[in-house]
């Protein structure tokens, strides 16, 4: 007999797969500038760090916000015995005008159908059990987070089913692609219960357009199933085209049923707060909305983070200024990660959101197999000493392409890494034309004279090219 259940036992948390042992291969081994200057640098947490101090500013300005300070204090107790459900009604709405504003206020949200959850992992894992019996499916456009699997999978016994989507069209969900997957899962006598979409996408940093969306709704009204949206990345957009989110096209939509329509946030990505595990379920539908918030008992947020939180938001001078000057930030780092990747010839989608940028070595792979990849992947581990998350964690179709963060470092390491990455495309470029040549690389004493002066000079240089276009590199006209 089995000591344990079969939820202790199996691998549904997915601690094992590629995504994770680059953190392990981290933490073992974290770079230090001066401590451990060789160590490695992560990029595989999709982190917003740019903006801490804006709101370390706020809190100092704002002491009664905190119930642990003197001006606070008197709140105090107040705050440690309550623990309703339903939360601080200060809270609730505060977070409801906070997702308003960040849509432009061209939609309104009812602080009635606030639920909070332990961050959009509790979100997600919330409303599969709402919407979904063990068996049951949902359809997830790939590339997908990795951490959908664990957290809409492992304790609720559901399934996630892929979309595919390719890069010959930038990864764009089709109603093609959604039919293929739904009628798949149809032949394999699976039942499939929703569609679940991340805009903007994670991992690659692109919002969907109104076409796709009101497709995607279209779709899932037809087929009756539900349409979740995980908007954890609606306030990262910092360039055109603007962030429209699916409660805007539900009202452009009257007709469909909004009883199918469920959106998931968290305050983990657009304001940088993954620890206070700020968690929102925002549903149409009012049974859902009840069940949800019976089950967030296991997962509430603590009173003292809502209280701290609902100052916050209340503020509306800080919330703009922190909304514009976050995105600012964020526009930015990329555009500087972006750059400095191009100029040696790596490639990456068009992206205008999120905390990372997708990034295409697919010309660097021995061959264009997953294999190839991973073996490509623990050569950046081990050799350029780069956290970067391969695409086959994130379930994407086609080998070669990876996640690099940009926000969860300051100005320095992004150089250093820029300098490694640089170092590590230029040492290769020689190498033999099916691939990176791991033994030349690893052999290698030559120094790279690409002083960070220089590779500040770069990157701050208007560019000619675009910052995603591949052609001006060393590399590619080596291999055209
Ligand atoms: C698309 C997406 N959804 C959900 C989550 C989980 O966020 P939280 O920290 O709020 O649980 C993440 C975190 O990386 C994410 O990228």
């Amino acid at each position: 007999m089995e000591l344990l259940s079969k939820i202790a036992t199996n691998d549904g948390h997915g601690e094992n797969s590629a995504f994770f042992d680059g953190w392990k291969a981290y933490d073992s081994d974290p770079y230090h500038p001066t401590n451990n200057p060789n160590g490695v640098i992560q990029m595989g947490l999709a982190e917003n760090q740019l903006s801490f101090d804006l709101v370390q500013e706020w809190v100092k300005k704002n002491p009664k916000a905190s119930i642990c300070t003197s001006d606070g204090s008197n709140g105090f107790k107040d705050i440690a015995i309550f623990q309703d459900y339903h939360g601080l009604p200060e809270f609730r709405n505060a977070v409801a005008r906070f997702m308003e504003k960040v849509r432009g206020n061209r939609v309104r949200f009812d602080p009635a159908r606030i639920v909070m959850s332990g961050g959009a992992t509790g979100a997600q894992e919330t409303l599969a059990f709402c919407l979904a019996d063990p068996g049951d499916a949902l359809l997830v456009p790939a590339p997908y987070y990795p951490g959908n699997d664990r957290d809409l999978t492992w304790r609720t016994g559901i399934q996630l089913l892929p979309v595919i989507c390719h890069s010959s069209n930038d990864f764009k969900i089709t109603r093609q692609a959604l039919e293929t997957a739904y009628k798949k899962a149809q032949d394999s006598n699976i039942k499939v219960k929703g569609l679940l979409l991340n805009n903007p996408s994670n991992p690659l940093g692109t919002v969907l357009d109104r076409d796709t969306l009101t497709e995607s709704l279209k779709f899932t009204n037809d087929k009756k199933i539900h349409l979740i949206c995980d908007e954890i990345y609606s306030a990262t957009v910092f360039a055109r085209p603007n962030f429209i989110s699916i409660a805007e096209i539900l009202q452009e939509n009257a007709d469909c049923d909004r009883d199918l329509i469920h959106i998931v946030y968290s305050l983990s990505k657009d304001l940088g707060f993954p620890g206070f595990r700020v968690g929102i379920i925002y549903s149409y539908n009012d049974s859902v909305v009840n069940c949800a918030r019976k089950m967030s008992s296991f997962g509430l947020v603590s009173t003292q983070t809502q209280h701290l939180i609902a100052s916050m938001l209340s503020d509306d001078v800080f919330v703009d200024r922190f909304l514009s000057e976050s995105a600012k930030r964020l526009g930015q780092r990329h555009k500087i990660l972006s750059r400095g990747l191009s100029q040696v010839g790596i490639g990456s989608l068009k992206s205008n959101a999120g905390l990372y940028c997708w990034m295409d070595l697919r010309r660097l792979l021995k061959g264009p197999t997953f294999e190839s990849e991973i073996e490509l992947w623990r050569m950046i581990i081990n050799d350029v000493k780069i956290n970067v998350s391969p695409g086959a964690s994130f379930h994407c179709s086609e080998p070669g392409w990876f996640r690099v963060c940009f926000a969860n470092m300051d100005d320095e390491t992004v150089m250093v890494a820029l300098n490694r990455i640089h170092k590590f495309v230029i040492q290769t470029k020689g190498s033999s034309s099916d691939g990176i040549n791991r033994k030349q690389y690893g052999r290698s004493k030559l120094e790279i004279s690409l002083s960070f002066r220089r590779l500040d000079e770069i990157m701050m240089a208007p560019h000619k090219m675009s910052p995603h276009s591949p052609m001006s590199s060393p590399l590619v006209r080596a291999r055209t």
